[in-house]
This record gives C-alpha cells, sequence and structure tokens, in this order.
C-alpha cells in the first residue's frame, strides 16, 4: 500500500458508481441495455449521441455523429435517423454490417457496437418517428438539395425563408419524403470500463441458436 502513487490512494472501485456491474456479464449487459434507453429521453446523456460507422463502396471506413432515438432491448435493436439522401444510406445498403460506438466520459465506460444496418422509409416505424419529430428537427429534412453537395460557400441548404425560423406544421411535411430511420440489429456489444484499479473488458456476443448473449472477458 505504502508504494502506491498518491493520486490511486483512497479509490475503491466502486467510486464511479458502476464498477461493480462491471465485474459481471450480466449485470453488465443489463447495465448498458439500461443506459441506452436513458441515453434516447436524456439529451444531456453521452451515449445520446454515438458515432455510426459504415463502410464506403470503396472499403474505407465513413464516421459521422447520430442521435440515438429507439432502443428496444428485447428485439436488440437502436433506432436512428437521418436523411434519406445521405451517403451513409447507400453505403448501408451496400454493406448493411455497421458499428455504433458510445463513450461516457462521467462512468468511464465505452460501448463498441456491432450490428446490422437497415434503413426505413416508408412504414409504421417511420411514420411514427416521422410524427414524433418535432418540428425544429424535422427544418433538417426540408433542405432542396441533397447533404454532401458540394456548395458555392457556407450555407445552412434550408430553404432561404426557414433559416431563422422553426417551420409550421404544414412547411415542415415538405421534409417528409426525405425522411428515413436507421434499424440497428444488434449482435455484438463490447464494453471497456476504465478503473485506476484496473481496466475491465467483455464482450456479449449474440447467439441466435440458444437466443441469448454469450459473455467472454477479455484482456483490456
Ligand atoms: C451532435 C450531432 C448530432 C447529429 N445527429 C444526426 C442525426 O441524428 N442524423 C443524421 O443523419 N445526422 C446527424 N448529424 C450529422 C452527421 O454527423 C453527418 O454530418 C450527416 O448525417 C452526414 O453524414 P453522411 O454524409 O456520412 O451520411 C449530427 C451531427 C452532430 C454533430
Amino acid at each position: 500500500m505504502g508504494d502506491e502513487p498518491p493520486a490511486v490512494r483512497g479509490l475503491t472501485p466502486d467510486m464511479d458508481g458502476c464498477a461493480g456491474r462491471y465485474g459481471d456479464l450480466k449485470a453488465a449487459e443489463g447495465d448498458i441495455w439500461a443506459r441506452l434507453g436513458r441515453a434516447v429521453v436524456d439529451r444531456r446523456s453521452p451515449w445520446h449521441t454515438p458515432v455510426l460507422a459504415t463502410v464506403t463502396a470503396d472499403g474505407a471506413p465513413a464516421l459521422r455523429v447520430l442521435v440515438l432515438r429507439g432502443v428496444a432491448r428485447a428485439e436488440r435493436r437502436l433506432r436512428l435517423h437521418t436523411d434519406i439522401r445521405s451517403a451513409k444510406v447507400g453505403e448501408i445498403a451496400a454493406e448493411p454490417r455497421v458499428g455504433l460506438l458510445f463513450y461516457d466520459k462521467a462512468a468511464k465506460l465505452q460501448l463498441r457496437v456491432s450490428g446490422t444496418a437497415q434503413v426505413a422509409h416508408d412504414g409504421a416505424e417511420a411514420d411514427s418517428a416521422w410524427a414524433a419529430t418535432r418540428l425544429f428537427g424535422r427544418r433538417c429534412y426540408t433542405a432542396p438539395v441533397a447533404p454532401g453537395t458540394p456548395a458555392p460557400g457556407p450555407v445552412s441548404g434550408l430553404p432561404a425563408e426557414l433559416e431563422h425560423r422553426e417551420p409550421t406544421r404544414e412547411e415542415s411535411e415538405t421534409g417528409r419524403p426525405n425522411f428515413a430511420i436507421v434499424l440497428v440489429e444488434v449482435v455484438r456489444l463490447e464494453f471497456l470500463h476504465l478503473a485506476v484499479t484496473g481496466h475491465r473488458r467483455g464482450v456479449l456476443t449474440w447467439d441466435p441458436h440458444g437466443r441469448g448473449w454469450e459473455g467472454r472477458w477479455l484482456v483490456p
């Protein structure tokens, strides 16, 4: 004990309140889904805005931040929203395997999600996601030109009349044809929990035959 550097003195594995759950794979699985669920409704949660990774046509990785919009633990599904004209939609069509990366600095918890994505434009789920999207959120989808199109200068892409205000409900409906949901069926959850007393890394893999999560520890 006397040899410990001062910064370590007095720290216990539970100091951030979640280390205990990351000493047990079953508890970790429950904690991960609970955190994902909270991240949908808590806009201040660092897990509210994960990074989505796709693969481009030439095999290069493409990453961007998205808002986590829905979590269904029983279906192992995460829902995100996007513009159907955006590059990621074509990338997912060509290669549906995607990654999602979450990091919560306060909880010292990284989560790497692997899954299979599909984009839905029509249908009940996309309709209800659109219905639940606020007018201000709908405004992004009213841009007449596709996201990622080269621009002559620093432009918002929005219709000029909407640049400084929220659209009316009727105006917002011009965005509906551009709105799509991305549903990610999760097949792998890998966590890394940081602790001064030693990090913990584990992986939970979905077993389609046993219909359950198989957990394994990894050396951090
Ligand atoms: C905080 C934050 C939240 C974002 N949320 C979304 C989102 O929910 N959906 C989305 O398509 N893009 C979102 N974006 C923009 C994307 O990061 C990205 O720039 C855009 O989707 C174009 O990506 P793509 O050309 O690779 O398809 C967000 C960006 C930031 C910084």
